[in-house]
């Protein structure tokens, strides 16, 4: 029998007060119609909401909220919804990475300054999953994320098209003259039809993956679809459990450990991840105090991507839920020594007790791990003396050709200067070269920004060429795909040799080697480095703070005055 005597609810530090502060705390809640002995010593959940209708991803999260508040009230807790930055990929500027680590900050804040025991995180599209989480991590109260989940599948004129993916695709199609403009308007509703986020195996859906395989979401959170009711007993499950993990005191640290994210890192290259998972797990890894480096993310390399999905793949998440979803990929992970099976979940259980009798419905969408769809998937990190710190390629979404290539640097100095010559007939490029583009990372843009797979030139288009080497400092969309090197560390903006690139130096990329080299000498590059400037700094607000503030690529693009945790210690009161 356990004699420890329950650990006392922070929220009653301010609603358990007789004196004129607990006065304060609870009148004025009441003028929401909340009776007196909801304040009797209830867990009070927070439901962390990142609900706008500017991010179309998560504009369903009101409702949402709704089920998660049935399930808290049903299990004796009492839930208050409140708002935090939203981050909407396809309409924040200059994109939405540069506001990732602002609105973990208001997360983390908004949780520790309330009176709340544990917190529910509605997350979705791309940056709201690592920005909610890791701005809980840094409280290390009991969290649940639960993800607003993917739109129905995209169809055109009888062909699925993914979100993101088809966009790229179709895009190319038009500048090569196979597209007219009116069919590309016309597959704009086509395309995103349901509430719900990108479809594809893209950043929202690879870190709603995450979560699960974190063990920080309910099994299938990754893949129910927006609209399919079972999200929404998803969401009230949810509500029901956080108050039970705040009694048990189960907090992220406990959830958040080394195995989990080596269980993500090989789940990522399961599913055919996003690059973006690295940078996002790295900052999470940081916040919550578990050692995680670039390096790390070689213990996925060798794991075959079992999900046939966009982009690496043919198709898309409703797909894969009906399929059997994450819980049949964790399942065959479990089986074949690549999951750590005892790694604790939110709902209590080991990660192998939730999978361990998963079905697999249909074995084109998740193959077997003895046949799969893609051999030794995962991402590989590449070293050299043009990225010393690393870069990343997902070799699953490039031409296997191209792994292995040499070629002559085309240089853009910035993201503006491709746009304008990448059409340009004078422009001397072919297939065999290697496309080099700096200023797009976290300090260059600013804002670490989804540019790295650089359209390709039309008049290389035209020949039916559809992929090419390239190389930035910048990221890339998880729906995007090809032979693209990211994340190049250190950036052109902080001094890296990325910066010293010049038109027609040679490039080397081995992947199998885990290479990527610039071919010019010491002598040569020491020359270009003493006539480097830095740009100038931004000249105030957010921007300023967070140039001068962001580590590089290869430590997360973390704030550096962010990395680690405050805890959720009462802060003083003030009335
Ligand atoms: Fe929101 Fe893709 S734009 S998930």
């Amino acid at each position: 029998m356990n004699d420890t005597p329950p650990k006392p609810l922070r929220s009653q530090a301010w609603f358990g007060k007789a004196d004129k502060d607990g006065f304060i705390h609870r009148s004025w809640m009441k003028n929401q119609g909340i009776p007196h002995d909801a304040f009797d010593g209830r867990p009070v959940i927070g439901i962390c909401n990142t609900w706008s209708e500017l991010t179309p991803c998560n504009a369903h999260f009101r409702e949402l909220a709704e089920y998660v508040k049935k399930g808290v009230y049903e299990a004796g807790g009492v839930p208050f919804e409140f708002p935090v930055m939203s981050l909407g990929e396809s309409n924040l500027r200059p994109t939405a990475m540069l506001f990732r680590n602002l609105a973990s900050m208001d997360v983390e804040e908004s949780i520790r300054g309330n009176p709340i025991d544990g917190v529910i995180l509605l997350v979705g599209c791309d940056k709201t999953t690592p920005a909610l989480l890791m701005g809980a991590a840094s409280c290390n109260l009991p969290a649940l994320a639960v993800s607003g989940g993917p739109m129905l599948n995209g169809r055109f004129r009888g062909r699925e098209i993914g979100s993101g993916t088809g966009v790229w695709q179709m895009s190319e199609e038009v500048r090569a003259g196979t597209m007219t403009q009116a069919e590309f308007i016309e597959a704009e509703s086509c395309m995103n039809r349901s509430r719900g986020h990108c479809m594809t195996m893209g950043t929202a859906s690879t870190m709603a993956s995450m979560v699960e395989a974190l063990g920080m979401g309910l099994p299938h959170n990754a893949a129910i679809p927006a609209v399919d009711a079972r999200r929404q007993v998803l969401a009230q499950l949810a509500g029901r459990r956080i108050v039970d993990m705040v009694r048990e005191d189960l907090t992220m640290s406990k959830i958040l450990t080394r195995e989990a994210f080596e269980n993500a890192i090989r789940t990522n290259a399961a599913i055919g991840g996003s690059t973006n998972a690295v940078v996002h797990l790295i900052a999470l890894a940081r916040r919550i105090g578990v050692p995680l480096s670039l390096d790390d993310w070689e213990l996925g390399s060798d794991v075959p991507c079992l999900v046939n999905l966009q982009p690496s793949g043919q198709h898309l998440m409703e797909d894969f839920y009906y399929a059997g979803g994450l819980p049949a990929v964790l399942r065959q992970l479990g089986e074949h020594g690549l999951l750590h099976r005892q790694a604790l979940t939110v709902n209590g259980k080991t990660i192998w007790q939730n999978v361990e009798d998963a079905p697999n419905y249909n074995h084109e969408v998740i193959t077997p791990l003895d046949q799969p769809f893609k051999p030794k998937a995962g991402i590989a990190v590449l070293r050299g003396n043009l990225a010393p710190d690393g870069a990343v390629i997902k070799p699953s979404a490039a031409t296997p050709g191209l792994l292995s290539h040499r070629g002559r640097a085309v240089v853009f100095e910035n993201v503006e200067e491709l746009h304008e010559k990448i059409d340009d007939e004078s422009l001397d490029i072919d297939e065999y070269c290697v496309m080099v583009l700096k200023g797009a990372g976290p300090k260059g843009y600013p804002g670490f920004a989804e540019v790295g797979n650089m359209p390709l030139p039309k008049k290389v288009l035209q020949k039916g060429i559809t992929d090419m080497v390239r190389i930035s400092d910048g990221r890339m969309s998880g729906t995007a795909y090809g032979a693209v090197v990211l994340h190049v560390s250190p950036e052109a903006a902080a001094g890296g040799p990325l910066a010293l690139v010049q038109t027609g130096d040679m490039i080397e990329l081995d992947v199998a080697a885990r290479r990527l080299h610039l071919d010019v000498s010491d002598e040569e590059l020491a020359r270009r480095k003493a006539e480097w400037k830095a740009p100038p700094l931004p000249e105030r607000g957010y921007y300023r703070l967070y140039v001068e503030h962001v580590l590089q690529a290869d430590q997360g693009a973390d704030l550096d005055f962010l990395v680690g945790a405050s805890g959720a210690a009462v802060p003083r009161d003030s009335h």
